[in-house]
């Protein structure tokens, strides 16, 4: 291969620019040219009126510092327009035109799908898992997650040292789309209480009973930490009855939201209860050691896959090693929620 691309798609997550830093070391390394995909999947429909403006040739001298830089180097964007199939057409030939032989795919799920499709195309792809979610199953650690972890456990800490000192119960709102992997290791990382998950389902009376019960133990600044998918795993509950018990209304149910459960803690068991959403620090952070390794060591891997001619796969770690496999393979693996820690979090 003379020519390969490089694209980041979905939400950006720790990590991305040193993956996109280790593909171009390798293509150099090896003599191949490497172009860089804006936006996604969007840069491979050329939509923009320049064609530098969709994908432009990287040159690794100009991007030497950007492997420790949060964010990516070349935007991300979701891609609607990619489900079609005759826009997928059209990007296979602006791929061809553009005399790319292979792409790296730097994102999660939606984004891998979109790899799959390019894959059954005739164009070769590598995927590393770039989303800080770690919802993808073949894969121990997705590349951003361990930085993303960090950065809220760094603010749950920070958040539970003010409640102490103020008596006052914390409601933290946390990433990871349908996947309680954040929220659950930040609940074991920071010793928070409280932890809701996408994967359990739970009701509002529980969470009342369980923080009435850390507050009467004494524990005035009980943490808890839901995960954002969790509003889905909620059961039937009459929700604008206990909101009118403390004299709010929702007009939506779509709108509930970390604060309201706040408020209703705050009614229900006398206390203070401060709502926080930690929202997008945890992925606009620099990367992590652990996440600028599998950064480095998979950019690499990806180049080498494709140059010896292995595509449709994809790149992870197991037993901590960096390792690959079929796209189509890695799809198809069911999730395992580690419902022990989460027990073992919810019961001490
Ligand atoms: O997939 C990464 C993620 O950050 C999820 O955790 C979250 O649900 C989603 O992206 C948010 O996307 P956006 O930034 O487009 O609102």
């Amino acid at each position: 291969m003379r020519r390969i691309g490089v694209l980041t798609s979905g939400g950006d997550s720790p990590g991305m620019n040193a993956a996109i830093m280790s593909v171009a070391k390798a293509a150099r390394h090896y003599g191949m040219s490497l172009i860089g995909i804006k936006r996604g999947y969007n840069g491979t429909l050329c939509k923009s009126n320049h064609i530098e403006d969709d994908m432009v040739e990287l040159d690794l001298d100009t991007i030497l510092d950007i492997a420790d830089q949060p964010g990516t180097y070349l935007r991300t964007a979701r891609c609607l327009d990619f489900l079609r199939p005759e826009m997928r057409a059209h990007a296979v030939s602006n791929i061809h035109e553009m005399g790319i032989e292979g792409i790296v795919v730097i994102g999660g799920d939606g984004s891998y799908h979109g790899a799959l499709e390019l894959c059954q195309l005739g164009v070769p792809c590598v995927g590393i898992p770039g989303t800080i979610d770690n919802d993808l199953a073949y894969t121990e650690m997705t590349l951003g997650y361990d930085t993303a972890l960090n950065s809220c456990v760094e603010d749950v800490r920070a958040i539970r040292a003010t409640s102490r000192s103020h008596d006052r119960p914390g409601v933290v709102e946390v990433m990871g789309r349908h996947c309680g992997d954040i929220a659950l290791k930040v609940c074991a990382g920071t010793g928070a209480e409280i932890c809701l998950v996408p994967e359990v389902p739970w009701s509002i009376q529980e969470v009342v009973n369980r923080l009435c019960r850390q507050i009467d133990m004494g524990n005035l600044r009980a943490t808890v930490v839901i995960a954002e998918g969790a509003w889905d795993s909620m059961q039937p509950y009459d929700w604008q009855h206990y909101l009118m018990e403390c004299h709010e209304r929702v007009h939506d149910d779509s709108t509930i939201s970390t604060s309201y459960l706040a408020k209703v803690l705050k009614h229900k068991c006398k206390a203070e209860a401060r709502p926080t959403v930690l929202g997008y620090t945890q992925r606009g952070r620099q990367p992590s050691a652990y996440d600028s390794w599998f950064a480095f060591e998979a950019g690499n891997l990806a180049v080498n896959l494709l140059r010896n001619g292995i595509g449709n796969q994809v790149i992870g770690i197991k037993d901590g090693r960096v390792y690959y496999m079929p796209i189509v393979e890695a799809l198809q693996k069911k999730r395992e929620f580690n419902l022990s820690l989460y027990n073992l979090i919810n019961s001490l």
